[in-house]
């Protein structure tokens, strides 16, 4: 929908710099499963974080015929494998940006968390890329002067780059996936849903505890991939349909203890998909079951409303609002760090999505 061939340059081909900071999100509701390219089988809504995110910076000029097109450097460091997978991105958006096979680039990306925290960086790392790249457009063609479409083209080109990327580019909650019903929502792009969400949930924190720091043994491109052939696959994809708009419902009026049910609930789902997939995998941890215990035995004892969601991954982000912040800094520190791995926690939070580093 985004293709274009006048985005070439005719005359001279610039040089310049670009950079945009971007965060990572974290899925309420589970996008788990896909068609091509990049559809989601069913919607999915997250918390934009805070603290963990990705910082690049691109600089481009005229490429020579033949000359390595991308050089990408992660924390300082050359990378050869995302420079390949970059460069097959660009290749990809051959007829959206007919101007990148003129270009080289140099592009250095950092994130906040650490690379060996366990944490997925596609989704801060290709929103800040994608951004990047519609900055490069603006500046040389013009053409996305309101912010929504800007933001908007940099969703689309995001989920190119990984499904959830999409939802980084706006702060809040933001979803992504068709709903059949009421809330507005795409299958191309993220859309904001912030409108009617209670401020206790635009304030919650995510206390990101890090039970296993490994690289996870199957990819989430792969765990897509046996949604295709998993026997529960057709009820999952109605249940988050299902789910989305409860959780709308939930959100508006501020309903903790419902709240609670469906992230849970979802968390646990998206395992149980793995679990249930030919061939099956399982990516929780002991520690990741005996924090949770920890955390059902506390919410009963005290009524304090604290809950987990999971990505594709062993550890789990704790989720709570802000009014209980202290008393669950304690319940960590007494009941929780004992199962992490170097006792290590990333304190987050709900952010406000992505910045222009102004370069
Ligand atoms: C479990 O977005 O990493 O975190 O589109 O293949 O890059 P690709 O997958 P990715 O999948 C994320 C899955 C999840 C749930 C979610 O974020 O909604």
């Amino acid at each position: 929908m985004y293709n274009n061939p006048n985005l070439i340059f005719e005359q001279s081909i610039p040089q310049g710099k670009t950079g945009w900071r971007s965060p990572s999100n974290i899925a309420l509701v589970k996008y788990w499963g896909k068609k091509a390219v990049q559809i989601p089988l069913n919607p999915s809504i997250s918390f934009t974080l805070s603290k963990s995110y990705t910082e690049t910076t691109v600089e481009y000029s005229p490429a020579a015929e033949g000359e390595s097109a991308v050089q990408f450097f992660l924390e300082g460091e050359i990378n050869e494998q995302f420079g390949e997978k970059i460069h097959a991105y660009f290749k990809g958006l051959d007829t959206i940006f007919p101007f990148l096979k003129q270009l080289k680039f140099t592009i250095r990306s950092s994130n906040t968390f650490p690379h060996s925290a366990g944490i997925a960086s596609s989704a801060s790392g290709m929103s800040a890329l994608a951004l990047c790249l519609c900055s490069i457009e603006q500046k040389h063609f013009g053409g996305m002067e309101s912010k929504e479409a800007f933001f908007q083209k940099a969703s689309y080109l995001a989920r190119l780059g990984s499904g959830s990327a999409c939802r980084s580019l706006y702060g809040g909650m933001v979803s992504w996936g068709k709903v059949d019903g009421r809330i507005e929502t795409s299958d191309l792009w993220g859309t904001q849903q912030i409108k009617n969400v209670h401020p206790d949930f635009l304030t919650f924190n995510d206390s990101i505890l890090i039970v296993d720091a490994a690289q996870k043994k199957v990819s989430s491109r792969i765990g897509h991939g046996l949604m295709n052939s998993n026997p529960f696959s057709a009820e999952r994809f109605k249940q988050a349909q299902s789910n989305i708009l409860r959780l709308m419902d939930v959100l508006k009026i501020g309903d903790m203890d419902e709240f609670i049910n469906i992230t849970e609930s979802e968390a646990l789902t998206l395992h149980a998909m793995m679990m249930t997939s030919n061939p099956y995998y399982l990516l929780m941890k002991p520690n990741t079951l005996n924090i949770i215990e920890r955390i059902f035995d506390f919410r009963e004892s005290t009524g304090i409303p604290v809950c987990f969601t999971l990505d594709a991954g062993p550890n789990i982000h704790l989720l709570y609002p802000e009014k209980v912040s202290s008393e669950v800094k304690v319940f960590i520190d007494d009941e929780l760090k004992t199962f992490l791995h170097q006792s290590r926690i990333i304190e987050d939070r709900v952010g406000n999505g992505p910045e222009n580093l102004n370069l």
